[in-house]
């Protein structure tokens, strides 16, 4: 984080850095290199070409080196880049034919690279931890067993990731497929991806960057690595491919004529069917296709594409310019379908995300808990739906990421999604106060992969967490012949409730059926029913007490023997409920004292010393850690006093 010493040196050296409130996080930085807007043409990143191509696949070598790059003509501007190009060269993928891109790191720092949106497996996908050393090189195997879409490389180096994308490490990575090819949407030269970011120049053209937790906006907007430039079109139909690779800026583009914009295609790739948008907003690392059609401009005319999220007085409410040069006749159409996109799985599995800022780390946080790549945060399991409820605590907004798979955005506080977002996603943005629900099926491949906000900043301090992807367990039967539901599985293979021959449940310990039930009824405050049967989703007899506990998402377990509560529940509901468990008085003597000097029940004392729950500032306790079956079960034998 900048300091207010290092601000007001910015200030003298870089010219007007300005601190906007704390409160809200962000820090703004304007450019001292005075620059005009639409001066420069729009550059359009080269197409790499393969170094070979054979029945495996395409293969491709990138160097990821210092380069001088030319941004302000005739003035270098010292940055990282792939192949020396900023932004990085454009790698075009088919569907179903894999890619073989060989990293080689010239930088003297260890790096990693990302195709950000690419199905990979976990070993290709750039993981923060997973570097690849100075002098050294990788190869990334990218399968592309996916639909067309507009994805991006990027460094995901940990704690660096939004200095190395700043110093210049992003590009272009364009999946195409049949389908798309026969829908006649606009091709070739009138196909442009645009990527773009902002950044900040001192007089001598080089890139300011000071890392910090909060937000960073940069004073000067680039389009492929062009300050504000101008883009020579025809007057007929182009498809704008808008990739969102700045640290923190969130766009909302329109055009300044106002004509409306076709947005075919978001992160995931086309939308089942074009809509009429007056503005496209993409938060950071968010993807949005557009067509416009500039047949209605006249030749020697301009439209400029404004974002409405900037500011005017420093510039950051334009974009770029395109000039109509010519008239030229276009075959190219918009067909009113574009793909069919099956409709939202029903979830399977409910998983709640908190976003927030910890005042005790001073840092971004998931769940309340800094990025720790030994720490397993979620255990997804392979081909199952499973919604994950997305809640912003803070009072800034995070666009949302997971790995390895597009999900679909169910609902925003349970509102369906309008028609940019209906389609397939892997960014999602959460404002504050907001909860987001997205269902994602994660496939075929198993292992640890990240998800986390792709703003840079908050990224990097800290916001990240570490998902290790399950296959599915085992259907379980019991000793009736049975098959339990999922959630009475987990609870089952946590080795709480764990059924033998004999008809006991146990932990480490035998307990009988009754024993179990009787605890979990006391926690859970039931009725104990008719001698504790209950038909369960799939009409089989349980008590009432078991199944509750697993529906109540309080005892879910995952297939490796570890056990987590699913979400935070209030600091009462926990003190209720495991002063019901444990047979202790509702309210009673609070001899017990936390971290942070509070008394609190004797039950929070005992679920806390076991590892399970602790207090935050909000008042809400939560697992810190997953708990192994071992802490787990000697809990439970406390609790049952065996
Ligand atoms: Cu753009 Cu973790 O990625
Ligand atoms: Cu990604
Ligand atoms: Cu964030």
């Amino acid at each position: 984080m900048l300091t207010r010493r290092q601000l007001l040196r910015l200030g003298i050296v870089g010219g007007a850095a300005v601190l906007v409130p704390w409160e809200r996080g962000v820090v703004a930085l304007a450019s001292s290199h005075a620059t005009t807007p639409f001066a420069v043409p729009l550059r359009i990143p080269p197409v790499l070409a393969p170094t070979a191509t054979d029945e495996e696949g395409d293969h491709y070598r990138i160097e990821i080196r210092s380069s001088d790059v030319e941004i302000f003509p005739g003035l270098p501007t010292p940055m990282w880049t792939y192949n020396g190009e900023f932004p990085g060269p454009t790698i075009r993928a088919r569907t179903n034919r894999p890619v073989f891109v060989t990293q080689v790191n010239r930088l003297q720092i260890p790096v990693t690279v990302h195709n950000h949106g690419a199905h990979t497996a976990p070993e290709h996908d750039g993981y923060p931890t997973d570097l690849i050393p100075p002098g050294a090189e990788r190869v990334f195997h990218y399968p592309n067993t996916q639909e067309a879409a507009t994805l991006w490389y990027h460094d995901h180096t940990m704690h660096q990731t939004a200095r190395n994308i700043y110093r210049g490490l992003a590009g272009a990575y364009l999946l195409e497929d049949d389908a798309e090819d026969d829908l006649g949407l606009p091709s070739g030269e009138h196909d442009i991806p645009l990527l773009l970011m902002d950044r900040t120049f001192e007089p001598d053209g080089a890139l300011q960057y000071s890392d910090s937790a909060d937000s960073m906006l940069f004073e000067t907007i680039l389009v492929n690595g062009r300050v504000w430039p101008y883009h020579e079109v025809a007057a007929r139909k182009y498809r704008l491919r808008l990739i969102n690779a700045s640290n923190s800026r969130e766009y909302e583009l329109a055009l300044d004529n106002g004509q409306p914009m076709t947005m075919i295609a978001s992160d995931g790739g086309l939308l089942a069917a074009p809509h009429a948008a007056e503005s496209v907003v993409v938060t950071a690392a968010e993807r949005a296709e557009v067509v416009v059609d500039f047949s209605d401009v006249p030749v020697g005319s301009s439209v400029v594409l404004k974002n409405l999220r900037g500011t005017t007085s420093n510039g950051t409410d334009d974009v770029m310019r395109f000039d109509v040069v010519r008239s030229e006749s276009d075959a190219s159409v918009v067909p009113s379908t574009l793909r069919s996109i099956p409709a939202i799985s029903a979830a399977a599995f409910v998983r709640d995300v908190e976003l927030s800022f910890s005042f005790e780390h001073r840092l971004w946080v998931i769940d309340g808990q800094p990025f720790d790549p030994e720490r397993v945060d979620a255990r997804p399991q392979l081909d199952r739906p499973e919604a994950w409820r997305v809640t912003n605590v803070s009072g800034s907004a995070h666009p949302f990421h997971i790995h390895l798979a597009m999900f679909r955005v169910l609902d925003r506080d349970g509102v369906p999604p309008g028609p940019a977002e209906a389609g397939w996603k892997d960014t999602v943005n959460v404002v504050p106060g907001e909860t987001v629900t997205l269902i994602s099926t994660l496939r075929e491949y198993t292992g640890r992969f990240v998800y986390h906000c792709h703003n840079l900043q908050h990224e990097d301090h800290d916001m990240m967490a570490n998902m290790e992807v399950v296959a599915a367990a085992p259907v379980f039967s019991d000793i009736a012949g049975h098959t339990h539901e999922q959630a009475i599985l987990a609870v089952a293979a946590a080795g709480i409730a764990t059924g033998y021959p004999d008809g006991t449940f146990r932990p480490q310990q035998a307990v009988t059926r009754g024993q179990m039930a009787a605890f979990l009824t006391r926690g859970l405050e039931l009725p104990p029913g008719p001698g504790g049967a209950f038909p369960d989703a799939v009409g089989h007899a349980h008590e009432e007490a078991i199944a509750a506990v697993a529906t109540a998402g309080i005892a879910t377990g995952y297939a490796d023997g570890t056990y987590r509560p699913q979400r935070a529940v209030t600091r009462d509901q926990m003190a209720a409920f495991l002063a019901r468990g444990l047979d202790l008085p509702e309210s009673g003597t609070h001899s017990f004292t936390d971290v942070a000097g509070n008394p609190h029940e004797p039950a929070i004392a005992a679920v806390t010393q076991a590892g399970i729950a602790n207090g935050y500032p909000d008042g809400t306790y939560r697992p810190r850690h997953v708990v192994t079956r071992g802490q787990m079960a000697a809990f439970l034998a406390r609790a049952l006093d065996l």
